[in-house]
């Protein structure tokens, strides 16, 4: 199985600039014809500007691949329709959705406005539902399909100051474990990539010592794996970051059982909680916000 793109159309959302474009060139020189989606706003969805995506089109062609722009917002389900119309019109097919559109709106939770609450969902979890909606049917029909998800370390252990984030970027784990099931037996594998790479969304938040190891192409290559035939895993977390990738993965305690055939009271529960919610015998997935990419740098000696 391949990990080349040859003959493969796929659509990055929010392509027009850091993570989104990296993955776009990657795409194109593997092969795809990648519909560059971006409408082009500021990092709090403000504005719109066409030429975010228009210079991501002109880089691709530049390097001798093929690309389409589109300007639809991911917000709207007419955005996501519009989305996958531009790759069935301009390239006839449609094999890869690369869910990557995405927005903050950070604040205390105290202080969080329901409206930029509600937003962050609609840019993340809405879009991302909008334009699998409008994709799936066509990947279904054809028996082939690769989606990703774009999740996040805020969503899987949680951020200040990012709930709304954190729960878009975590619901699309939910929405990731349905589809992975609903998708599988016709070929259509669902993924979530969860990255950290430097661009205007982390801008000031990544530590000096590993700055220079945290450009958005070194997150690329595992979205391009997950987006050809070579990838043969569905509804999984993979971390890239820094050139360091690994999966996550939700673990469950051996816990206790009792006989439930006789009344569980609160003071039984209570007695055995230690045992209950200890971690003995598994590893927290991750050491917290950034925790993970400063383990592995230093276990590999490059901070
Ligand atoms: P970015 O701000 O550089 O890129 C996001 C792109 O999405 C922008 O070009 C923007 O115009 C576009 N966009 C926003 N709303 C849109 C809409 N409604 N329709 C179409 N396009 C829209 O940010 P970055 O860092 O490249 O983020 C890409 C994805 O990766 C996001 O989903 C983000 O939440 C996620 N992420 C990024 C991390 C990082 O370390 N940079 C960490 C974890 C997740």
């Amino acid at each position: 199985m391949t990990t080349r793109l040859d003959g493969r159309v796929a659509i990055v959302t929010g392509a027009g600039a850091g993570l989104g474009r990296a993955h776009a060139l990657l795409l194109a020189q593997q092969g795809a014809k990648v519909v560059v989606n971006d409408l082009g706003g500021a990092v709090n969805g403000v504005g719109g500007d066409q030429a975010a995506a228009d210079r991501v089109v002109a880089e691709i062609k530049a390097a001798g691949g093929e690309a389409a722009p589109n300007y639809d917002s991911v917000e709207t389900p007419e955005g996501g329709a519009g989305i996958v119309e531009t790759a069935l019109k301009r390239f006839g097919r449609l094999d890869v959705l690369i869910n990557n559109a995405g927005i903050l709106r950070d604040k205390s939770f105290a202080k969080m406005e329901l409206a930029d609450f509600e937003k962050v969902l609609k840019v993340h979890l809405f879009g991302t539902a909008y334009c699998t909606k409008a994709a799936w049917p066509v990947m279904v029909e054809q028996k082939y399909g690769r989606v990703v998800v774009t999740t996040s370390v805020a969503g899987t252990s949680g951020n200040f100051g990012q709930a709304n984030y954190a729960a878009a970027k975590l619901g699309l784990v939910g929405f990731m474990n349905a589809l992975a099931i609903e998708g599988q037996k016709n070929n259509v594998l669902i993924n979530a990539v969860s990255p950290g790479a430097n661009t205007r969304m982390t801008e000031g938040l990544v530590g000096d010592a590993i700055t220079a190891f945290m450009g958005p192409e070194n997150v690329s290559p595992a979205v391009a794996w997950l987006a050809s035939e070579a990838c043969n895993v569905t509804g999984t977390i993979i971390t890239a970051a820094a050139g360091g990738f690994g999966r996550l993965h939700y673990f469950e305690t051996a816990g206790v059982q009792f006989d439930p055939r006789q009344p569980i009271t609160v003071d039984m529960f209570a007695e055995r909680f230690a045992d209950i919610y200890g971690l003995d015998t598994v590893v927290p997935s991750t050491a917290g916000p950034a925790g993970y990419i400063d383990q592995r740098l230093k276990s590999a000696s490059l901070i």
